[in-house]
């Protein structure tokens, strides 16, 4: 098969403003593959709900998600952008794959372990299903490339694993999905506490930065980032997780390696000038983003007809995806 016919998906949860994990750990992979591949990009707003929230804000975040996609490059007139609950197949989908995918597995999610943890004793069986829907969205549109971060990379093998288990007990249905993991940026840091992952949750919004920021608080959160008391540029994950987030930042951001991005601040005796350096760099990246979000985002006809032209593509898909499946597993088709 051409790369041109393979199918990437992928999506993200529209549960509010982008920060620059998402950008640099997701949308710039999503964007690169734009022309090269089938390329089907969603908002994940079923995921949305399997955490506390509030239905107004997913309604406004769900259209600012759409405008973030396309802000980042995402060109509809190249790929396809739908909303996940448009989609009649999904959570069918997922009921099947769920009556084949052991309790147990699931229990051992990390995600699904750290997010129990958070919401205490109202644990919902939505969350502990999270990965099953995320199987459906991905086997639905036989999928053969998944462009996500490291956080989603075990809900990839549980995918693969059920893929493969439904194909032995149905017959051959589904491809095989293979993660697509950045080199740098799959896995961007807290500003403020680098040992844990930046995240639109923080109550700490120093450690957060997002695409929306003016260029002076993207200047005031990289100078304020949490460092060491050394004053040395060296990527050393284990001793100097600030240092290694920030120039994860900088590779990501400017397209190259670790190695060389260390090399360029290999001279320098203070942090600082590395730090203003990233700065500049994140503020020439972002700000076209800002600008094309902001002359987007209030034009609803329009970022409803994105999702509308999407949804008509997807439908026809899914729609010929669970034909097959429900012959395959029994059920009478009209
Ligand atoms: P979500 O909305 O949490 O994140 C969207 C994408 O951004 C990546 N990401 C990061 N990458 C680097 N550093 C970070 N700090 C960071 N934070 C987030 C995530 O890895 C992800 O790729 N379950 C998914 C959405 C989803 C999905 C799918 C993805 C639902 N169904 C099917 C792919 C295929 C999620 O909640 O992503």
């Amino acid at each position: 098969m051409k790369v041109g016919q393979q199918v990437i998906l992928t999506g993200m949860q529209p549960t509010g403003k982008l920060h620059l994990g998402g950008l640099l750990g997701a949308m710039d992979n999503w964007q690169k593959m734009l022309g090269d591949y089938d390329c089907l990009f969603f908002l994940a707003n079923q995921h949305a709900i399997t955490m506390p929230y509030v239905p107004a804000a997913l309604r406004k975040n769900t259209l600012d998600c759409v405008a973030q996609y396309i802000a980042c490059g995402l060109d509809p007139k190249r790929c396809k952008i739908f909303l996940q609950s448009h989609i009649i197949g999904h959570t069918e989908l997922m009921w099947i794959l769920g009556c084949i995918t052991p309790i147990g597995q699931l229990e051992r999610m990390t995600q699904f372990k750290d997010k129990s943890k958070k919401v205490g004793e109202s644990i919902y069986s939505g969350l502990l299903y999270y990965p099953v829907l995320m199987m459906a969205d991905i086997l639905l549109y036989n999928a053969h490339l998944i462009p996500i971060g490291e956080d989603q990379k075990q809900h990839l093998e549980i995918t693969r694993d059920i893929a493969q288990k439904f194909n032995n007990i149905y017959s051959e249905t589904f491809v095989l999905p293979e993660p697509y993991i950045g080199k740098t940026g799959a896995r961007i840091m807290s500003l403020q506490d680098p040992t844990i992952k930046m995240s639109k949750s923080d109550k700490n919004q120093n450690a957060v930065l997002y695409i929306t920021d003016s260029d002076d608080v993207v200047r005031k959160k990289i100078m304020g980032a949490v460092t060491d008391s050394d004053s040395k540029i060296s990527f050393d994950q284990k001793n100097k997780p600030g240092i290694a987030n920030l120039l994860n930042i900088y590779a990501a951001a400017t397209n190259q390696s670790i190695e060389a991005s260390v090399a360029e601040f290999a001279n320098l005796t203070s942090y600082t000038p590395f730090k203003r350096a990233i700065a500049d760099v994140i503020i020439a990246k972002i700000s076209p983003i800002r600008n094309k979000y902001l002359e987007i985002v209030d034009d609803k006809e329009y970022l409803l007809s994105v999702l509308n032209e999407g949804k008509e593509e997807a439908q026809k898909r899914a729609n010929k995806m669970m034909a097959k499946v429900y012959r395959k597993v029994g059920f009478l088709i009209d």
